[in-house]
C-alpha cells in the first residue's frame, strides 16, 4: 500500500525499497512552486520576534484582513491552523451524522469524518474529466443527510463545477437543512475568483473552507479559514484549543493577502504552463481532466501501464501522485503538480523517452 498523501516522498521511497535519488522532482505536491512571496523573506527578522509572544486567540490580524478581503463580518470567519484543522472541527460537528462525499475527492474528508463515525454516503461523478455532478442523486441524498462536501475546484482533478450547479446545491441545502461544505483551497488559482463567499450570508447552510497553503507556499506554517453563519462559527470555534493559530502564521498570512501582483503573476505563469502540458499529454494520447488549477490529472493511453510508469519515474527521482486511494480513479490516473520550467523540461524529456519506449513494446 502506497502512502495516502502526496509530498514527503522519502516515505514513498522507503516503503517501496527504492534508493532515494539525490535529486528529486516532487510532482506529487501541488503547492505554488514560486514559494513564499519575497516580502515575507524581507521581513523575516521582524517576524521572528513574534515567537516569544502569545498570539491573538482569534487569529488577529489575519481575521480582520479576511473579513475585509471578502467584505464580510468577522463573526462569520474562523481562522484555523491550516484548512486541515478546520476539517477536523467539521468532522467533530458532524459526528455520527449522514454525510455525502462526491468522488473522486480529497482524501482527508473521509479520513477525518471516519474518526468521528460519520455515516458516509459515497456519490461518484459521472465523468472524471469534467467532474460532472450527478445532480439528481445529490438532491435525493441531501434530503436525508446532515452535510455534503464538495471540493471546488476539485482535488485531484482540478475541475470547478459550474456555478449554477453549486448554487442549486446551496439552495437544496436551505430546503433540506443540509450543510453544503465547499472546499475552496485552490480557488486562488482562478481570476476573477468564482468563489461562493459572496453568497454565504444568504445561504445559512453553506460553509466555505479556504487554505493559505497552496497559493502562498505556506505549507509549513499552517493557515486556513472557514466562512459560515456566526452561530456555527461559535460552535466550531468551541472545538479549538486556545491559541490554536500561531502569531507568526497570522502575521505572514496577513502580508500574503497584500500580494495581489504575486498571485496574478503566478496565475499567468501557471495557465501558460498548464495549457502547454495539457496539449503535450493529449498529443501522447493521454486523457486529461479539465483542470483550472496548478496541477493536472491524467490517464495514460493504456491505463494498465500506470504502475510501471509510476515506478519507472520514481527510479528517476520524478514523483507523481498515484491515485490508488481515490475512489473512481482506482490507481488508473496520475496527478502532477506543476514545477519550475527547468524541472518540467526534465520531466518532459523523460516522459517523451518513456512514451517512445512503450510505443515499441
Ligand atoms: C483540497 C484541499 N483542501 C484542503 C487542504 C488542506 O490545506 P491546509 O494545508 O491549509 O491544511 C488540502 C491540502 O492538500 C487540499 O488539497
Amino acid at each position: 500500500m502506497l502512502p495516502s498523501h502526496g509530498a514527503n516522498p522519502h516515505k514513498l521511497f522507503q516503503q517501496l525499497g527504492i534508493p532515494q535519488p539525490e535529486h528529486m522532482i516532487d510532482l506529487s505536491e501541488n503547492v505554488n512552486v514560486a514559494g513564499i512571496p519575497q516580502s515575507i523573506r524581507n521581513s523575516w527578522t521582524e517576524y521572528v520576534q513574534m515567537i516569544e509572544k502569545y498570539p491573538d486567540p482569534q487569529g488577529e490580524p489575519f481575521l480582520s484582513a479576511i473579513a475585509n478581503k471578502h467584505h464580510i463580518s468577522k463573526e462569520c470567519v474562523l481562522v484555523g491552523n491550516g484548512a486541515a484543522e478546520l476539517f477536523t472541527f467539521l468532522a467533530m460537528f458532524l459526528a455520527k451524522q449522514r454525510v455525502i462525499l462526491v468522488h473522486p475527492t480529497f482524501s482527508e474528508y473521509e479520513a477525518t469524518l471516519s474518526v468521528h463515525e460519520a455515516q458516509l454516503i459515497h456519490v461518484e461523478v459521472e465523468d472524471v474529466c469534467t467532474w460532472s455532478l450527478p445532480m439528481e442523486q445529490i438532491q435525493q441524498e441531501m434530503k436525508q443527510a446532515k452535510a455534503i462536501y464538495l471540493c471546488t475546484p476539485n482535488n485531484p482533478t482540478g475541475v470547478l463545477p459550474p456555478q449554477e450547479q453549486l448554487q442549486t446545491i446551496m439552495e437544496w441545502g436551505e430546503q433540506f437543512n443540509c450543510y453544503v461544505i465547499l472546499d475552496e483551497a485552490f480557488m486562488d488559482w482562478l481570476e476573477p475568483e468564482p468563489t461562493m463567499i459572496p453568497c454565504s450570508e444568504q445561504f445559512l447552510h453553506t460553509i466555505i473552507v479556504r487554505s493559505m497553503t497552496k497559493m502562498y507556499g505556506l505549507a509549513g506554517i499552517r493557515l486556513g479559514y472557514l466562512i459560515a453563519q456566526p452561530q456555527l462559527i461559535q460552535k466550531l470555534a468551541s472545538y479549538a484549543a486556545h491559541w490554536h493559530v500561531n502569531g507568526l502564521a497570522a502575521t505572514i498570512g496577513t502580508q500574503c493577502l497584500q500580494e495581489e501582483e504575486y498571485r496574478k503573476q503566478t496565475i499567468d505563469t501557471t495557465i501558460e504552463q498548464r495549457e502547454n502540458w495539457r496539449q503535450y499529454l493529449r498529443n501522447q494520447g493521454c486523457v486529461v481532466a479539465n483542470s483550472q488549477t496548478n496541477y493536472l490529472c491524467f490517464q495514460l493511453p493504456n491505463p494498465q501501464h500506470t504502475k510501471q510508469f509510476y515506478r519507472y519515474f520514481l527510479e528517476k527521482g520524478i514523483v507523481f501522485r498515484h491515485t490508488e486511494n481515490y475512489r473512481v480513479l482506482q490507481g488508473e490516473w496520475l496527478r502532477m503538480g506543476l514545477k519550475t520550467a527547468e524541472e518540467m523540461k526534465i520531466v518532459e524529456q523523460e516522459m517523451t523517452r518513456w512514451f517512445q519506449q512503450t510505443a515499441i513494446l
